[in-house]
């Protein structure tokens, strides 16, 4: 049987939503960052040509032949993706390796989808093949997802995106650092965004207002970047997450982990992705490091990132 090649090696961003989420769903703007940490994958072939492809990352505890109709989503996903490139179905053993946390609203994957495009597609595909084709497995994983992640695991840099134009780079003068607080809590984007969905319906002249608070605090949050206003940006981030956890997915526990990072000298605080668990996101004092000591003394294992404009 002959088989279409994989290109030997493709990567893709991680990201974090600053600003925005589940407000982009709805056609407001979001603000987000590609992540340096993303996903690395190599493609080997098999021994047996005929055997079907198999994708293992190690650090997501992933093994799996990719089937399509397969139970596992990753697996439906992967295919999905490989199948929609007119890439093999068979005879590649594809490897990943990542630092990123799975399923913690830090864009897994979205990071794998672009990815897998890329690894069929090659390094000079165009943009929006690339997208399309994450967008075929974003939507086994999400149901109906903003294109938001797909967009920020290709391009990286920091954009304000809002759905269905091409995404606005925003430059920046000075790195911005950030601190991502794993919650440990397992959620999933499609579950929140049902709830938002649902929240909305049932009181739209509510939940309206209230998107257009979070959109609004996206460009108020641009502004304050752009002018260096760190208070402002972080009292931004709160006011964020006040807004999200009126849509419902703020959780008791991301509530008491936001406290915890301010009262550990945080600028602001609030989750990060979906919610429901996953990340939060602090923004850090000129020193990090009591708000760092704090958080670990607490048994979290915060990741301190800088974000630079692409
Ligand atoms: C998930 O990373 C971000 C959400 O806004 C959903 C989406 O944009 O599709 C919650």
């Amino acid at each position: 049987m002959s088989t279409p090649a994989l290109h030997p090696r493709a990567e893709a961003h991680g990201k974090v939503i600053l600003l925005g989420e589940h407000a982009v769903v709805y056609g407001r703007p979001a603000l987000a960052a590609g992540l340096p940490q993303g996903i690395v994958l190599t493609a080997h072939p098999l021994p047996n040509p005929a055997s079907l492809n198999h994708l293992s990352i190690p650090a997501w505890q992933l093994d799996l032949p990719l089937r399509p109709g397969d139970d596992h989503p990753v697996a439906r996903a992967a295919h999905a993706v490989l199948a929609h490139c007119h890439g093999p179905t068979h005879g590649w053993r594809i490897q990943g390796d990542s630092h990123l946390p799975a399923r913690a609203g830090l864009g897994s994957s979205a990071a794998l989808t672009v990815a897998l495009a890329r690894l069929v597609l090659g390094p000079h595909a165009r943009l929006e093949a690339i997208l399309e084709a994450s967008m075929v497995g974003e939507r086994i994983f999400h149901g109906a997802p903003s294109g938001l992640d797909s967009e920020i695991a290709a391009r990286g840099g920091l954009l304000r995106y809002v759905r269905g134009a091409p995404p606005e780079p925003i430059p920046l003068a000075h790195p911005l650092s950030l601190i991502v607080i794993p919650s440990g809590i397992a959620r999933s984007t499609a579950t929140e965004v049902a709830k938002v969905r649902a929240r909305h319906d049932r009181h739209p002249s509510v939940l309206g207002p209230t998107l257009d608070a979070l959109a609004a605090a996206v460009d108020a949050g641009i502004q304050a970047l752009q002018a260096a206003d760190l208070p402002g940006f972080g009292e931004l981030m709160d006011i964020a997450h006040e807004l999200l956890s009126a849509t419902g997915v703020s959780t008791p526990e991301l509530d008491r982990l936001c406290a915890l990072a301010r009262a550990h000298g945080a600028r602001g605080a609030k989750l990060t992705g979906a919610g429901g668990g996953g990340c939060l996101i602090a923004l850090p004092p000129a020193d990090p490091a009591l708000l760092l000591q704090g958080l670990e003394a607490a048994g979290l294992e915060p990741l301190a990132i800088t974000i630079t404009a692409s």
